[in-house]
């Protein structure tokens, strides 16, 4: 096996009669997480998990759930579709967990859904904004809001934001990502319902180094905007690149940008552009400010919107549990369903029909290599 294990491993979760799946001898509960820990998304994943184990810590220490601690399990799936699948599988069977959490990338989160939902397992999506992902089952659930929601906000900030009233937009999709082109979809079809028109359309693959053809064509379309729904990484080296060809349109992206590695990657290349997310670390909410403080003295470190998420998720999924009549995977799902009005980090968190949440979006700009809010865009 060439997953590897974050969290000491537990041998073999034994269910006897009388005993709640996932409620081991030792009076545990065991939840799973999967997700990037490594590679070139690696902050989706790391960010992800402290937040998750932040929840942990902290429904331990008041005392579990019905006395029974939980115990998080991650593994890493290094950003790839088979690798997700396989830690899903594994989590589902050989560990035993009640339920999962994860993953950040919708392509991801596609791959671990069909595995939960054959096993009757919930699992709960922190971040994963393409619409297929709920549409797997219904023992999948989600704590963010959606791509048609998103594409949207961008839209509607592109056109109307004073300094950008964009007319022209040009797109960059990277073409093997679900959660790219769907998002490219919304943005098109949003933006030109609101009277724009889109003057180029260039693809990538994740990872490419080379994006000279791509930003040539689009410098000459001369756009007042460039969308770039991708992730940190590749939107790193993309903005690096079209400083470098004279192309200083500003650039827009979705979520996927939220990582402290942007600015580190692109530096003054980014300055200047804009993303939407699901939470600004500058909120002067209490809730808001509380979460950062205890983050920021747990890990050193300014929670991004994907630890926020990841928080939310995992304190949704215990509220679900101290609710269930028992942990078994339709129990708990009826009770994620039915989550209301939750008070969480990245906002109200209410559960709808299709198991995804209704929740505003944050338009960020980078500025000082450092993501500062701009406005907030209500669904
Ligand atoms: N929404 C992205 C996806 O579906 C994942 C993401 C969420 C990345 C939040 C960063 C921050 O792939």
């Amino acid at each position: 096996m060439r997953l590897t294990l974050m969290v000491s491993f537990f041998p073999l979760v034994v269910i006897t009669s009388g005993c709640q799946p996932g409620a081991g001898n030792s009076g545990e509960i065991v939840i799973g997480h999967y997700g990037s820990m490594t590679g070139s998304e690696a902050t989706f994943g790391q960010s992800t998990d402290n937040g998750i184990k932040l929840a942990v810590e902290e429904i331990n220490e008041a005392g579990g759930i019905g006395g029974q601690k939980i115990r998080l399990i991650t593994y890493d799936d290094k950003g790839d579709a088979r690798e997700a699948g396989t830690a899903v599988t594994r989590l589902t069977t050989r560990d035993g967990v009640v339920a999962v959490l994860g993953e950040v990338a919708s392509g991801l989160s596609l791959a671990g859904a069909p595995v939960c939902q054959e096993a009757g397992v919930p699992m709960v999506s922190p971040s994963s904004t393409n619409p297929k992902v709920t549409n797997i089952g219904d023992m999948i659930f989600r704590v963010c809001f959606i791509d048609p929601f998103q594409g949207a906000v961008c839209a509607k900030f592109a056109r109307e934001h004073e300094g950008l009233k964009a007319g022209k937009a040009a797109i960059l999709t990277d073409q093997g990502s679900p959660y790219s082109v769907g998002l490219q979809e919304e943005f098109e079809k949003a933006f030109t319902g609101l009277g724009g028109t889109i003057v180029s359309k260039q693809t990538y693959q994740g990872g490419d180094q080379d994006f000279s053809a791509q930003l040539t064509a689009i410098r000459s379309s001369e756009p007042d905007i460039v969308f770039v729904p991708g992730y940190y990484t590749d939107v790193g080296n993309v903005a690096l690149q079209a400083r470098k060809l004279g192309l200083k349109t500003p650039m827009l992206g979705g979520d996927g940008w939220d990582s402290s590695k942007l600015g580190e990657i692109a530096g003054e290349a980014i300055e200047g552009c804009f993303y939407s997310n699901h939470y600004s670390h500058e909120d002067p909410n209490p809730r808001v400010q509380a979460f950062i403080k205890k983050y920021a003295e747990r890990y050193n470190q300014t929670p991004d919107g994907l630890a926020a998420l990841g928080y939310d998720a995992a304190r949704i999924l215990f509220d679900a549990m101290q609710r269930a009549e028992s942990l078994e995977g339709k129990a708990l799902a009826a009770e994620l369903s039915k989550t209301k009005d939750f008070d969480g980090v990245t906002g109200s968190i209410s559960i709808d029909g299709d198991r995804n949440a209704v929740k505003p979006a944050v338009i960020l700009e980078m500025k000082n290599g450092k993501p500062k809010f701009v406005t907030t865009i209500q669904p």
